[in-house]
Formats: structure tokens, sequence, C-alpha cells
């Protein structure tokens, strides 16, 4: 719930500017509030730069007031949508079950998928980690199809990192998401698990953010303060083409 209709048109702008064409090897999104997207589309109409809502409801079209479906994000322009980001899942009640039918509901629908995952503070500290992460991929996941999967981008966002400017270190960062592909291998199938991309999130910033990437199982980023100031965008972006290029 950040930015204003003219922050959101100048930030698309100065992207696409700051872009000035494709970064060979990396996907560059970006996911305004819904009241922002079609103005946002626009700056960014030939760029490259993908367009993905933050939210959506798993009903069909129809009565459901104050909603947004799937089919209006795809109507103006969206190709993403970010589903189950622990700011839903802590203050708007979104379950695993409600997330499993949104992130059914939107790949049914021709919608792409950055499924959101990450533990609470008290969870590391009690060591419950992998155990919370296990349930929220499994829940969330339940009976995606092998060949899904290919429309879904997994998001790894400690809680406790997300907007409070601590950082997972690259190490901590890198050895959950290898937790997370081994799980996906299990549930999928290795050839899968490694096609599968697992962006980390969580106070990425434009001088932290190609250590992260740099790791292996890193494949991308979910960027939120650092997304509204466009040189700090900008910063993330052309670290991972530095690590897209080393690769
Ligand atoms: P942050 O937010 O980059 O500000 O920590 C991440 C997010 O909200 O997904």
């Amino acid at each position: 719930m950040n930015t204003t209709l003219q922050s959101a048109q100048s930030l698309a702008a100065e992207v696409v500017k700051g872009l000035n064409g494709s970064i060979p090897g990396v996907e560059v999104g970006v996911c305004p509030p819904a009241v922002y997207l079609t103005s946002v589309a626009e700056k960014l109409r030939g760029s490259g730069v993908v367009l993905g809502g933050q939210n959506a409801s798993f009903e069909k079209p129809g009565a459901f007031t104050g909603e947004i479906a799937i089919e209006m994000l795809l109507d103006v322009g969206c190709q993403w949508v970010i589903l189950g980001h622990s700011e839903r899942r802590q203050f708007f009640g979104d379950t695993d079950e409600i997330i499993n039918k949104k992130v059914l509901a939107a790949l049914e629908r021709g919608l792409k998928v950055i499924f959101c995952i990450g533990e609470q503070l008290a969870d590391r500290q009690g060591g419950r980690t992998e155990s919370v992460l296990e349930t929220q991929l499994s829940a969330g996941l339940k009976n995606l199809t092998p060949a899904q999967t290919d429309n879904v981008v997994v998001a790894y966002e400690p809680v406790w990192a997300i907007g409070t400017g601590v950082t997972a270190s690259p190490e901590q960062a890198e050895e959950t998401h290898a937790f997370i592909r081994k799980w996906l291998g299990q549930r999928f199938g290795q050839p899968i698990a490694e096609s599968i991309r697992i962006q980390y999130g969580g106070s990425v910033k434009g001088d932290n953010a190609k250590e992260l990437l740099a790791k292996p199982n890193i494949d991308g980023a979910l960027v939120g303060g650092a997304s509204l100031k466009a040189d700090q965008f900008l910063a993330i972006v052309r670290a991972a083409g530095e690590v897209a290029t080393m690769a």
C-alpha cells in the first residue's frame, strides 16, 4: 500500500528509462497497487518489464464487493500475481488453504504466481523454520500438477527480515533456499525443482543484492522498500545482471 498515482507512474518510467532495454538472463517485473496497474502498464509498454498484482481473489468475477478478480488483473496486462505475502497472511486472514485456492485459480486462469512463504522470528529462534516452511509449501502448493510449476516462482521471505532492514545473511538464505529446493525435488522431482525459481525477499538493497543472488539456490529477489526508489531498484536489477553473466 505504497506510492501515489504520480509516484507509481514516475517510478515505472524511471525504471524503464534506467534499464534501457533488457538485461540478459534477468526478468524484471513490477507489482504496483491494483488501482495503479493500468497507469503503470502504460509506462511499461514495449519495455519488456512485466506487470503483476499484489493479491487476487480466487472467486470468479461477480458479487464480491471490494475484491479483485484474476480476470481483472489479466485484463489490465498482468502476467503475474503475488500470493501469500506475509502481510496478507498476518493481517488479512490469508490462510494456507485460502492461498492454495488462489494459487490454483490463478494458474488455471492463466496468471503466473509468485508464491510467498516465510517463518516468523520466534519460529527461527525456536528451530522451527523448516517445519513452518514445509507446512506452507505442502498446503499452499496442494494439488498443483508438475506442469503448473512452470508458472510458479517461490519467494522465501523470512518475516523478521521484511521491511526491518535486517537481511538474512547470504549463508542463512542459501541454506533455507536449499531446503526449499530439496522439498520441491521430493514433491515434483529433481529436474522440476531445479527449474523453479526461488526468490529471496526481506530488505534486499542495491548493496546486498549481489552477495545474495550469487548464491547457487537464490534465483531472484522480491523487493519491497528498495523498489520505491528507482535507483535502488535498478541497482538490484544490475546486480542480478552481473550474477547472470557470471553463471
Ligand atoms: P522489504 O519488503 O524489501 O522492504 O523488506 C519485502 C516484501 O515486502 O516483499
